[in-house]
C-alpha cells in the first residue's frame, strides 16, 4: 500500500466548445459516427494564447482552495504532460511560478495518458518515503495544438484540459491500495508526435508535410488499450486484496467509449458504476482522469473511504490501473 490522503482536487476546461455540428463543417464526418464510433459530443479548446501551465494553474489554485493549505506548504510539483508550454522549461517550472512558490523541486512526467496516473504513483511514493508531506500533482493537455484539423481520423477526438490533486501524508488507511503501471515503447510508432525532437528538429519540411501534428493508427491502437486497460485493471484489483464489488466507482481514461465499455466487462464492472465524461470532453490524455476525479466528487459520488479504481492507456505505450482508498 502507497499510504497518502487526496486533501484537494481543481479541473479546468477552457471555454470554447466545439461541437460535432461545428466538425461536419470542417471535414468529411457526421455527428452520427463520431457519437457511435467514439461516444464524443463535444469538446473544450484552448484559446491561442493559452497553454498548458496556465490551465494547470486555475486547477491548481482551486484544489489548493478545497485543501484550505497555504501555496508555500507545497513539497513538490509534478504535472504530467506531452504538450508542454516550451520543451524547456518544464511545464511544472512555468506551473511553481504562477503560483509563485519558490524554492521546491518541480518536473514533468511524460506518459501521455497514463501520466497522472504515473504521477499519483510516485507522488504518493515520495511522500511515503518521508521525501515530501505535501505533493501537487496535476495532468494537462493541449492537445488541439498539435491536432492536425484536415484529418478527420484524429482531429474529432482531443478536447483541452487540466486537472489537480493535492496529496497529503496521512495516518488514516487511505492511499493507493493496490496498483499496476506498464510501458511497451515498441509500439510508440503507432501513436506519436514525429517532429520537433532531436530525431527530426522542426524545418520547413516537417511543417510541410504535418509532421509537427499528431499521428495515430487508431485500429491499431484501440486493439491495445482494450487489451492492457482490462489486463491492468484486473491485476490491480488482484494485488489490493479486494473484488470488483468492492470498487464504488470506476474512473477510466475516456478516448472511446467501446473502449471503456470493454474494460468493464473484462474486469467485472458494471457501466453504472463507471464515470463517464467523454461526452462533454473528448479524450483530454493526461487530464481526463484528473478532470473526471474532480466531477465525480463535486457531484458527491464518492465520499471518504470510498474505494475508487482508475485506469488509463496512452502514447508510449504507457497504462496502468490504481485501486484508491479515498
Ligand atoms: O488516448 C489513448 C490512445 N487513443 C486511443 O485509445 C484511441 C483508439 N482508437 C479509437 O478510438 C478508434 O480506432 C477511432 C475512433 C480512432 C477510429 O474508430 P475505428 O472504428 O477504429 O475506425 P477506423 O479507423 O477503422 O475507420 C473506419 C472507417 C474508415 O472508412 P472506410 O475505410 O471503412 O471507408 C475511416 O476512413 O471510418 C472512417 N473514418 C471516419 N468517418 C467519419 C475515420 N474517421 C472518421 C470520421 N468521420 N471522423
Amino acid at each position: 500500500m502507497i499510504r497518502f490522503e487526496i486533501i484537494g482536487t481543481g479541473g479546468y476546461v477552457p471555454k470554447k466548445i466545439l461541437t460535432n455540428a461545428d466538425l461536419e463543417k470542417m471535414v468529411d464526418t457526421s455527428d452520427e459516427w463520431i457519437t457511435t464510433r467514439t461516444g464524443i459530443k463535444e469538446r473544450h479548446i484552448a484559446r491561442e494564447d493559452e497553454a498548458t501551465s496556465d490551465m494547470v494553474i486555475k486547477a491548481a489554485e482551486e484544489a489548493i482552495n478545497e485543501a484550505k493549505i497555504d501555496r508555500e506548504e507545497i513539497d513538490i510539483v509534478i504535472v504530467a504532460t506531452v504538450t508542454p508550454d516550451t520543451a524547456f522549461p518544464s511545464a511544472s517550472c512555468w506551473v511553481q511560478k504562477g503560483l509563485g512558490i519558490k524554492n521546491i523541486p518541480v518536473f514533468d512526467i511524460s506518459a501521455a495518458c497514463t501520466g497522472f496516473l504515473y504521477g499519483l504513483i510516485i507522488g504518493g511514493s515520495l511522500i511515503q518515503a518521508g521525501t515530501a508531506r505535501t505533493v501537487l500533482v496535476a495532468g494537462s493537455e493541449t492537445l488541439t495544438k498539435i491536432t492536425d484539423w484536415k484529418d478527420r481520423g484524429t482531429c474529432v477526438l482531443f478536447g483541452d484540459g487540466a486537472g489537480a490533486a493535492i496529496l497529503r501524508k496521512t495516518e488514516r488507511d487511505a492511499g493507493l491500495l493496490g496498483y499496476t503501471w506498464h510501458a511497451d515503447g515498441s509500439l510508440g510508432h503507432l501513436l506519436s508526435l514525429p517532429a520537433g525532437g532531436s530525431r527530426l528538429p522542426a524545418s520547413e519540411t516537417t511543417v510541410k508535410e504535418g509532421l509537427h501534428f499528431l499521428k495515430m493508427q487508431g485500429n491499431e491502437v484501440f486493439k491495445y488499450a482494450v487489451r492492457y486497460m482490462g489486463e491492468s485493471a484486473v491485476n490491480a484489483i488482484k494485488k489490493a486484496g479486494i473484488t470488483s464489488e468492492d470498487i464504488k466507482l470506476f474512473i477510466p481514461h475516456q478516448a472511446n467509449i467501446r473502449i471503456i465499455q470493454s474494460t468493464c466487462e473484462r474486469a467485472g464492472i458494471p457501466m453504472e458504476k463507471t464515470y463517464i465524461t467523454i461526452d462533454r470532453y473528448g479524450n483530454m490524455s493526461a487530464a481526463t482522469i484528473p478532470v473526471s476525479f474532480r466531477d465525480a466528487l463535486r457531484e458527491k459520488l464518492i465520499k471518504r473511504d470510498d474505494i475508487v479504481l482508475f485506469s488509463a492507456f496512452g502514447a508510449g505505450f504507457t497504462w496502468a490501473s490504481l485501486v484508491l482508498k479515498y
